[in-house]
């Protein structure tokens, strides 16, 4: 357990914060130790992966656990799938790379998103068509509580746009320690998005390999490295809005784009709902490549907010207010973080 630890390696963003105590975790008894070094001084405990998602408005005042535990295994297989578990402290796009070349398919569209695997269930990542709902059986979880290991099944985390149960009910309550993947002995080929279909326009019946590549190479383009430019990707989520608002919005912004959002369990999805890019509601605003201080909405891609050098979470969330609200001003809509404050906004 170390004391008074810096976090500034441990988030995309570059922020400075210091958390009261730090320790990474290899197994499942140095977890139970750390809960019970948190419960022993009444200290809050959160788990930090690869810290892509995180901002550290100030200090975190108890326990982070870093989970660095390994292994990726084959836990069965039929003549057209496998299924593989992966320690939530493996590296996503190690994992993603993992089953590309050892031929398990479906994972290529979700390339390059940094982080670890533990964390993609919890905001169910997603990119250029796929969501990783769409792959997971199940998720092994250890109680924060009880100390007991559990598995919940894919219907069980609740699973919505960059959403599921562990941000609700489940919230610090379980952690994670691994995640199943059912994935397909023959190539899934999803051209589904339209810049990844353009991307490949040229190759008649694309490899797994050269999805993965385009989509890297479609990354690289428009989002920043974290190592060059501190971000933490996406720091809004695109809008969900219904029809009625949809339409109210189009009459003055008749080219405002929109794109079905996905049904079955998603929690706010019916037909009547429709996602808008909140990139294009940023760039007519103004803000694109606009500096506020060392922050800054990014020139490419104006949902993700960057640190050009020593910016300082209130100069970050500073940007973000003022672009929360010149979008509810302009168009009424009420853009939601994607990033999670830490401590959360609400708190002081
Ligand atoms: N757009 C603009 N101006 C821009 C860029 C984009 O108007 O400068 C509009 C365009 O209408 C474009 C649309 O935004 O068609 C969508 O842009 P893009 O394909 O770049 O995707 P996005 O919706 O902005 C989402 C995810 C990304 C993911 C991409 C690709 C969220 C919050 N973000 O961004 O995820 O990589 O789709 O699938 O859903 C992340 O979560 O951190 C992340 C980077």
């Amino acid at each position: 357990m170390q004391e008074y630890f810096d976090l500034q390696a441990h988030n995309t963003f570059k922020l400075s914060a210091r958390a009261r105590y730090f320790c990474a975790i290899t197994d499942v008894q140095e977890l139970r130790d750390a809960l019970q070094f948190a419960r022993a001084r009444n200290l809050p405990l959160m788990v930090l992966g690869g810290g892509s998602n995180v901002l550290f408005r100030k200090d975190y005042p108890g326990v982070i656990v870093h989970m660095t535990n390994r292994g990726i295994d084959i836990v069965a297989e039929t003549a057209e799938a496998v299924w593989v578990r992966a320690a939530s402290g493996e590296s996503w796009h190690g994992f993603v790379e993992y089953c590309l070349h050892a031929s398990l398919h479906g994972l290529e569209n979700l390339a390059l998103i940094p982080g670890c695997v533990g964390a993609a269930p919890i905001q169910n990542i997603g990119a250029y068509g796929v969501e990783v709902k769409e792959l997971i059986t199940d998720v092994e979880v250890l109680d924060a509580v009880t100390g007991v290991i559990e598995t919940l099944t894919c219907t069980q985390c609740e699973f919505g746009y960059r959403d599921s149960i562990f941000k609700h009910n489940l919230h610090r309550r379980k952690i994670i320690l691994s995640v199943t993947f059912r994935l397909h002995r023959s190539p899934c080929i999803n051209l589904g998005y339209a810049a990844l279909a353009q991307a490949l326009s040229g190759i008649a019946d694309p490899t797994p390999q050269q999805v993965f590549d385009a989509v890297c190479a479609i990354r690289r383009s428009k989002l920043p490295d974290p190592t060059v430019l501190g971000n933490a990707g996406s720091f809004f989520k695109n809008p969900v809005i219904n029809r009625e608002a949809f339409a109210k919005v189009l009459q003055d912004w008749p080219d405002l784009p929109s794109f079905p959002v996905a049904v079955d369990n998603d929690r706010n999805s019916v037909s009547n709902w429709v996602k808008v890019p909140a990139a294009w509601l940023i760039e007519k605003t103004g803000w694109k490549g606009r500096k506020f201080g060392q922050a800054g909405v990014y020139q490419q891609q104006p949902l993700v907010l960057v640190n050009h050098g020593d910016a300082s979470a209130a100069d970050i969330l500073a940007l973000a207010e003022q672009i929360m609200f010149t979008v509810a001003q302009q168009f009424g809509i009420q853009l939601e973080l994607e990033v999670q404050w830490i401590p959360p906004r609400s708190s002081a």
